[in-house]
């Protein structure tokens, strides 16, 4: 029975629930000693003088760094991409500027992370304050900016859209916001950092991208690529926040060269919110315009993100409205950024796309209200097989099934569109849908594929696994190429020694990592195919290779009754393995004939007390189109996941800034909503793709982020469903739904 498409549970359960699992900082070295980062308590201006002596003579203290004697460090390289990655420009202890609250001014190193922390309450810091920058919804379009490109191009025009926009008889204009966002991973980010005696660093660290770590740490601190490893083994919440390098890692690396010690840093829960990125709030401005029979002519799209000072983070928040909807007269975008005193915004869950959504596809849901059009028809009417942007055919495209088969699943046939229109006693209901388009990439990667003497086999890969079930899938690709059962199949990954992959960002890791694997296994398969053609008293001579069978860890040929299995075909080659590699190197997306994405209809149904203005979600359905489906448990929890995150986004997230100091003012869960299980009802997901080759050789496209898509905006439709109220600021807080008064009446 083939292993690809069984719900098979995580391999690496057992040790999670038992506590087996070890993460970066479980990781115990003989003689590690621990760091505790000091920060700036203000948002812009510079450090006057830093007074460590005390700190320095304090119990167990090792070392004490601040500007003044951490060594030096080079830049950080440009271009910046998702393949060079550095978290931000601006390195940490080399000057006494301050360009953001919580921004690093002194490390200690002490015997214990107790005597570190305390050690760093006695540092004397005089500062020279400036009043800081920040965002300002009221004065953002007169700061904004253009920004230089990195991920995509800053600006799209297809067709004349404002040409389109003027003469079409049906136009809406909009602006929506969305908040600061911080990932808040359960585990925060930590790294240990080990020098040997022969001058390699070891780094033991909590990162999405082994060797994008490796390699920027040689850049910036100016040591060959093959003196590093960095390791990574499980991942307690990535998100994108631990995608790139960030300046503790830095940090602990030159002092544990320093000191010539094992040196531990973790960043406490208050340090998550400025130590590391957080997704940006935006700006949007939509105009839609269409015939009156609601077919799409323009679309216009602009953005505006806040960034640090020092660097140009975009948040592509256009990206998907260059791809999503087909408008015959034309589609143009842009993106623009404000420089602000905060620590540089990174990619979140789903960045670029989760943002844009929000904006676009409540966009439809208040032109299909304007035209008096069902929002399933209307986005049926202007589905196109043909991607706007690039005039490239999509490789697949189930969007229309997805729209059919989750307003089926749903009961939209039973909806009453009007507004206030649906009741559960003294509770208002209301149904909203939204539908996605998520980008797909096709990445190089690299795999190695070991069958034993025993039976078993290994697959090695730089990858890692988020928490999200790859050490299972890659067990399930491997297993069938090879003939095994999955169990027999070893799976390691989180190591730059081992062949190089991808960042596992970007819901990449099953399209491309995925991908190398299937190749090294067959590649492994073939090997053993011709030792038993043509190896030492080769069992199968004269037997052709494409009637060998492997079932089991068996070979064999059906029709001849010939059967041997691995383990005897290794003894009577006088072999103990045997050993083969892939090298997956794809052409890029944007190069080659088609346009590949993955897509979704989500479907919301929400319960809103007219009192308290309170949001509830009742019921949830997401149909997806992310090619084939490799592990549908395993998928199912991404799936959930993501509609999960995405309630967050929808209703209780949001980091705020305080004006005077700058600062975030969330530090910790009790100060930043997310949702818990009391939140979250039912969630019906639906996987309804076809195999892609665009996409994958394993037929799969993007699926972990896609669900994070338009669950926002879907529920941001059936809140206005429900009441009447248009919400187009992320989170739909009560403040915020109550504005304009009790929701017992239309208004
Ligand atoms: Mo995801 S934000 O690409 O880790």
């Amino acid at each position: 029975m083939s292993a690809i498409g069984q719900p098979i549970s995580r391999s690496d359960g057992p040790l999670k629930v038992t506590g087996g699992a070890r993460y970066t900082a479980d990781i115990a070295l003989a003689g590690t000693v621990h760091a505790a980062i000091v920060h700036s308590t203000i948002a812009n201006g510079r450090t006057i003088s830093i007074d460590t002596s005390i700190a320095e003579n304090s119990p167990g203290v090792l070392g004490v760094f601040t500007h003044q004697n951490m060594p030096r460090m080079n830049p950080t390289p440009n271009p910046w991409s998702h393949l060079h990655p550095y978290g931000q420009g601006y390195l940490p202890l080399q000057d006494d500027r301050i360009h953001y609250a919580g921004q690093p001014v002194a490390l200690v190193v002490a015997a214990t992370l107790d005597q570190a922390t305390h050690a760093g309450t006695l540092i004397r810091i005089e500062y020279e304050a400036r009043p800081p920058t920040v965002f300002d919804l009221r004065t953002a379009k007169a700061d904004a900016v253009d920004p230089p490109q990195f991920l995509w191009p800053v600006a799209s025009s297809v067709g004349d859209a404002e040409k389109a926009i003027a003469g079409a008889s049906n136009t809406i204009e909009q602006t929506y916001t969305t908040s600061d966002r911080h990932h808040n991973q359960m585990e925060p980010h930590a790294t240990t950092a080990v020098w040997d005696n022969d001058g390699t660093l070891t780094l033991y660290e909590t990162t999405q991208h082994i060797f994008g770590a490796r390699e920027l740490v040689s850049i910036v601190l100016g040591i060959p690529m093959e003196k590093i490893n960095v390791l990574s083994h499980f991942l307690g919440g990535g998100f994108g926040g631990k995608a790139y390098v960030w300046p503790h890692t830095l940090l602990a690396a030159l002092a544990a060269k320093v000191l010539n010690r094992a040196v531990r840093l973790q960043l406490t829960r208050a340090q998550m919110y400025s130590m590391a990125g957080h997704q940006p709030a935006t700006i949007q401005t939509i105009s839609l315009a269409a015939n009156k029979d609601g077919k799409l002519l323009g679309i216009r799209h602009d953005s505006i993100s806040p960034t640090s000072v020092f660097d140009s983070y975009i948040e592509y928040a256009t990206l998907s409205t260059r791809h999503l909807w087909g408008a015959t007269g034309g589609i143009s975008t842009n993106h623009k950024v404000v420089h602000v005193n905060r620590n540089t915004p990174t990619a979140m869950r789903s960045p670029h796309e989760a943002l844009g959504h929000f904006a676009l596809e409540s966009a439809m849901d208040e032109f299909a209200y304007a035209t008096g059009i069902d929002p399933v028809t209307v986005r049926s009417m202007n589905d196109t097989q043909i991607d706007p942007f690039s005039g490239r055919p999509f490789s697949t495209r189930a969007m229309r099934k997805c729209l059919t088969e989750g307003a089926a699943r749903f009961g939209w046939d039973k909806r009453t569109p009007e507004p206030r229109s649906m009741r559960d006693g003294r509770y208002l209901i209301g149904q909203g849908m939204a539908a996605a388009i998520y980008t797909h990439w096709r990445w190089p990667a690299k795999a190695r594929v070991t069958l034993n003497a025993d039976g078993s086999a290994l697959v090695e890969a730089g990858m890692h696994d988020l928490g999200t079930g790859t050490y299972t899938v890659m067990q399930q690709v491997a297993a069938d190429a090879l003939g095994l059962e999955p169990q027999k199949v070893i799976v390691r990954l989180g190591d730059t020694r081992l062949p190089t992959s991808h960042p596992a960002i970007g819901s990449t890791t099953m399209a491309n990592a995925g991908a190398s694997v299937l190749l090294a296994a067959r590649a492994a398969r073939d090997k053993a195919v011709t030792l038993v053609l043509s190896g030492h008293d080769a069992p199968f001579a004269g037997a052709e290779a494409e009637n060998v069978e492997i079932v089991d860890g068996a070979l064999r040929v059906a029709n001849r009754n010939l059967n041997i299995s691995y383990s005897e075909l290794l003894a009577r080659n006088g072999v103990s393995s045997l050993t083969a590699e892939a090298d997956y190197d794809p052409v890029e997306e944007a190069k080659g004939p088609k346009a590949i994405f993955s897509f979704s209809a989500v479907f919301a149904e929400v319960r809103v007390d007219p009192d308290l203005g309170l949001v509830r979600l009742n019921r949830f359905v997401g149909a997806y189109d992310a090619g084939r489906i490799i592990n549908p448990k395993t998928a199912r929890s991404q799936a959930i996941g993501g509609i999960i995150w995405g309630v967050g986004q929808a209703l209780l997230e949001q980091s705020e800034t305080d004006p005077v100091t700058g600062r975030f003012l969330n530090r910790n869960f009790s100060g930043y909503l997310v949702p818990t299980n009391a939140d979250i009802p039912q969630l019906d997901v639906l996987f309804l793709g076809d195999f892609d080759e665009e996409a994958s050789p394993l037929g799969v496209k993007g699926l972990g982020e896609l669900t994070a898509v338009s669950v926002a905006p879907a529920i941001a439709n059936a809140v206005y469903h429900a009441t009447g109220r248009r919400v187009r600021g992320l989170p739909i807080t009560i403040e915020k739904l109550l504005k304009s008064g009790p929701l017992h009446k239309f208004s």
